[in-house]
């Protein structure tokens, strides 16, 4: 339909944790998505090697980094769900970004991007949520301002037996910013 063209988005988790409160709000983003807005995982970066220009200059990029930025090229819009380690990005999902960073074309160049981060902590991760802002203005990403998701008491918010999000306010408010970054998809799929 006209007014909810379909959106291809995929859902990148910074944590890899088996029990990881950040993958229970990746696995809830689906069923708080707008009409037309489908969101599926991006292929898994646990098992990229950590970064060193040896191993992309001897061997080339890593199948499993390739594989993780052609999702990225294909989405419409991408949201990255991650904790906070020691105030900032966690290791892993950095080394990802800068492997995705050396490509050729590199994925999130005017990619649209969606930020949130939970955490069982009061502030919910958000002293992370600028760092990776930061990142993203390097990778050229369009990373949406508003309205920000950090997840503040995490474990009073999801069934932990389940691994559901069931807190109705945070479900709300992320409702609200998959809309926003529906309308900023929208707004860049505009001017290309
Ligand atoms: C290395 C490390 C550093 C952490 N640093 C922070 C921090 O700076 N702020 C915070 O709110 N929680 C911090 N935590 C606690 C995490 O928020 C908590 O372990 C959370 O459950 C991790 O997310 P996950 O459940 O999605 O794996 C840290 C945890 C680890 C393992």
């Amino acid at each position: 339909m006209a007014e909810n063209p379909p959106l291809d988005v995929i859902s990148i988790c910074g944590s890899l944790r088996k029990g990881s409160y950040n993958a229970m709000v990746a696995r809830a983003l689906p069923g708080l998505a707008p009409a037309g807005m489908t969101i599926t995982p991006a292929p898994s970066f646990a098992d990229f090697p950590i970064y060193n220009a040896d191993i992309q200059n001897e061997r080339g990029f890593p199948a499993a980094v390739t594989a993780f930025a052609d999702a990225i090229r294909a989405a419409d819009g991408v949201i990255i769900v991650t904790p906070e380690y020691n105030f900032s990005v966690p290791g892993g999902l950095k080394n990802a970004l800068d492997w995705v960073s050396r490509l050729p074309n590199q994925p999130f160049a005017e990619k649209p991007v969606a930020i949130q981060s939970a955490s069982p902590g009061p502030v919910g991760g958000a002293r992370m949520l600028y760092d990776l802002r930061k990142i993203l203005v390097f990778l050229d990403a369009f990373t949406l301002n508003k309205p920000e998701i950090f997840v503040n008491s995490v474990a009073s918010r999801v069934n932990e037996k389940t691994g559901e999000l069931t807190d109705e306010t945070t479900r709300d408010f992320i409702r609200q910013q998959l809309a926003a970054f529906a309308k900023l998809i929208a707004r860049v799929e505009r001017k290309k």
